[in-house]
């Protein structure tokens, strides 16, 4: 679709309220890859939800990131047991990660309501999602809290991938990962086509 790249619209978040300037950024940072977390409450309830307020926080040591949008049962299970587990998306598995949004109360199992089988963790307590290739084990490393949100930090303490999904170079790769990512809306998006270019190092004369 084409459009004048001269015009602008102005938003103002003072203006437009915190909820619709939400949507706008939300419409607007993408694609967000998605951290399908589990935990485990202190009454031993499996969780498992959605969070694409996610990425990468830290190199050395490996830390990732996801933010928590008010107190939901995955903040309180981090809180309270210090673990958990970020995975992956696959495309495959679309329906049962947008199921696993759904707001359940505290006793009821994401796991249980989307039919998704557990698998034991190697290093932490909550128990990973089996049919996602990609699962990352996190001890909590801190939280930051600002407004309605709390931003979680995970250091991750040991990765389990699927042997499947590893390319020659020992990688993950990415058409066979296939991730979902989430847009704005209720949009979607899918792997697409993938673009390669090297790094152009600065050459002083
Ligand atoms: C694809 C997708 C991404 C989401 N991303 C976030 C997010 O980044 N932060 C958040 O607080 N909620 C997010 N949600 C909503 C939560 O998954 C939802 O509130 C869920 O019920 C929380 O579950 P819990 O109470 O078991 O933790 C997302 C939902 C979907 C479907």
């Amino acid at each position: 679709m084409r459009h004048d790249r001269r015009v602008r619209t102005d938003f103002d978040p003072a203006e437009l309220g915190s909820r619709s300037f939400y949507r706008l950024l939300t419409a607007t940072i993408l694609p967000r890859p998605i951290a399908w977390v589990s935990t485990t409450s202190e009454d031993g309830v499996d969780n498992l939800a959605p969070h694409s307020f996610f990425t990468v926080a830290c190199v050395d040591p490996p830390i990732v990131q996801f933010t928590s949008v008010g107190r939901k049962d995955t903040l309180r299970n981090v809180e309270a047991n210090r673990e958990f587990v970020v995975h992956l998306t696959p495309e495959d598995l679309f329906e049962q990660v947008n199921a696993t949004g759904t707001n359940y109360p505290a006793h009821h199992s994401e796991f249980d309501a989307a039919g998704l089988e557990r698998e034991p963790s190697l290093r932490v307590r909550p128990p990973r999602v089996k049919a996602s290739p990609v699962a990352l084990e996190c001890v909590l490393h801190g939280t930051m809290s600002f407004g309605d949100s709390t931003m979680v930090l995970g250091r991750v303490v040991h990765a389990a991938v699927h042997t499947d999904v590893l390319a020659e170079d020992g990688l993950p790769a990415v058409d066979r990962l296939s991730p979902v990512s989430r847009l704005g809306r209720n949009e979607w998006g899918v792997h697409g086509e993938v673009k390669r270019i090297d790094r152009v190092p600065y050459e002083a004369d």
